[in-house]
């Protein structure tokens, strides 16, 4: 009997290291199709190794290990150690050994990378095994399998399992002991339409609950702090990116951000002119005159959507006068302008010859609840609607160049609900968590802040460019 066993053990042994090598495959071919390889640690010393290979670097360093054990020494006790040349083969085959070697050093980081990773990946899967167990999370003595473990980004993991009937609450009421058992902090638990997957979002270095900004003053021409993500303190410049949008449903953390953002501009950009646009009116304003009151800045503020439409015509109208002073005065951009308005102060010899309507400010438009521009509102003029429209989609358009910069709240950017040409002019996105997938993509374009943990305030990811990062945005005040 113990004669027959024998083979299978063998061939479970195989098997395992067949599935490590295609697990290993996996997570490789995933790292390098999502650039996440950090191939500055893992890489580099191969290459770098290959090339010392191809360069015969190994003689010169083994010829000089000769010398100094003879200096040292007075022996050649090191003689021996040429790498390949030890082996006396001739030139044709020498080469042929030192290219098949340095081949394997070029790619030898990206594949410990992988096997790490499957190794990771394995460890896990038995504190899972572990972890599931212990809870006792088991539905008529199955417990749930395993189907896939996904990097969402550098730290968060998306962990699906199938359920065998084990549901969603019984996995939330066992939150805090997964959690402990696989030391992971679990950020949300996603049952979809098929009540037999349950996806759980984990990530392995959580961001801490509440931020709070601290020397606000760092932040000055311009720059706006975002939040406080992975690699420290986020700010942004705005003559950078242009605009802003704010998305995310609702109690996410929206206003607050535009709280956070609009008093940190005043404070630092006393010669702008900025205005708080709140087309709801709520206490958005009053929060923030207590907070910039007694500073030395520039705040227009309007609330409701009549008073709000209004100003946002205005400004769409300053625009085009603020394009044909730069046009007049062959501007590229703002920085542009006030640079050659300076050179010309100079020119005549410090003294400003120039009109009131050339002096140009940058303008920061803050805008919260945008949405109520695109929804009929009873008893409200349509042609300063249309107007504020027009001026909206100008100011995105155009208003970077000319210093008019727009951060606008929304709760849904999509097409029910927002101008596309202006969503699509708002290349930075601050996006709190959204109710469903569909809303998080129109947002940011994958469901990543449908991932996010809705229950911690102030959550939320930023979007610019292609990656898309999770912070946690300061607390106002
Ligand atoms: N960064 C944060 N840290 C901690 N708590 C926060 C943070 N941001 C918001 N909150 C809390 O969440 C509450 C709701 O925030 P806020 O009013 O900004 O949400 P919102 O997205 O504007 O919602 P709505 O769409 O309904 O206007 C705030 O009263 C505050 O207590
Ligand atoms: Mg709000």
């Amino acid at each position: 009997m113990e004669e027959n066993e024998k083979p299978w053990p063998l061939a479970k042994r195989i098997g395992n290291v067949i599935q490590f090598a295609w697990s290993a495959t996996q997570e490789l071919y995933h790292g390098i199709k999502k650039d996440r390889v950090p191939a500055h640690r893992w890489c580099i010393p191969g290459i770098v190794i290959a090339l010392m290979v191809v360069l015969h670097w190994d003689e010169v360093i083994a010829r000089s290990m000769v010398s100094l054990s003879i200096y040292l020494f007075g022996s050649e006790a090191f003689s021996r150690i040429h790498l390949v040349p030890t082996l006396n083969l001739s030139p044709y085959t020498e080469r042929k050994v030192r290219h098949a070697i340095a081949y394997l050093l070029l790619f030898s980081g990206w594949v410990a990378w992988g096997l790490y990773r499957a190794w990771q990946k394995n460890s896990f899967l038995d504190r899972l095994t572990d972890a599931l167990g212990a809870a006792r999370l088991l539905c008529n003595g199955r417990y749930p399998a395993f189907i896939e473990d996904v990097e969402i980004d550098e730290h968060s993991r998306r962990l699906r399992l199938r359920t065998y009937g084990v549901t969603k609450s019984e996995f939330l009421a066992t939150t805090e002991k997964l959690e402990a058992l696989l030391n992971v902090t679990i950020v949300r638990i996603i049952q979809e339409e098929d009540k037999g997957i349950v996806d759980i979002v984990y990530s392995t270095q959580d961001l801490p609950r509440i931020a709070y900004l601290e020397r606000a003053e760092r932040f000055d021409n311009g720059k706006v702090p975002i939040g406080f993500g992975h690699n420290g303190d986020l700010a942004v410049d705005l003559r950078h990116v242009g605009h802003i949008l704010v998305a995310g449903q609702t109690g996410g953390g929206k206003s607050n951000s535009l709280k956070v953002m609009t008093s940190t501009l005043a404070q630092n950009n006393p010669n702008a002119e900025i205005f708080f646009l709140d087309f709801k009116g709520g206490m958005e304003s009053a929060d923030l005159k207590n907070e910039v009151g007694n500073m030395n800045c520039n705040i227009v503020y309007r609330e409701g959507s009549e008073a709000c439409a209004k100003k946002l015509s205005d400004l769409g109208e300053a625009l085009k006068g603020r394009l044909e002073v730069l046009a007049k005065a062959s501007a590229s951009n703002l920085d542009d302008y006030q640079k050659k308005q300076t050179a010309l102060i100079c020119q005549n010899g410090g003294e400003d010859l120039r009109q009131d309507t050339e002096v140009l400010k940058r303008q920061f438009i803050v805008i919260d609840e945008a949405a109520q521009l695109y929804v009929k509102e009873p008893g409200l003029d349509r042609d300063v609607v249309n107007n504020a429209r027009v001026a909206v989609n100008r100011i995105a358009r155009q208003g970077r160049a000319a210093g008019v910069h727009l951060i606008v709240a929304t709760q849904k950017p999509d097409s029910s609900s927002f101008d596309q040409t202006v969503k699509a002019n708002l290349p930075a996105i601050l996006c709190f968590p959204m109710a469903t997938q569909a809303a998080s993509v129109a947002a940011v374009g994958t469901k990543r802040a449908y991932e996010l943990n809705p229950d911690i305030k102030g959550r939320a990811v930023w979007k610019f460019g292609p990656s898309v990062e999770e912070i946690q945005t300061y607390l106002f005040n």
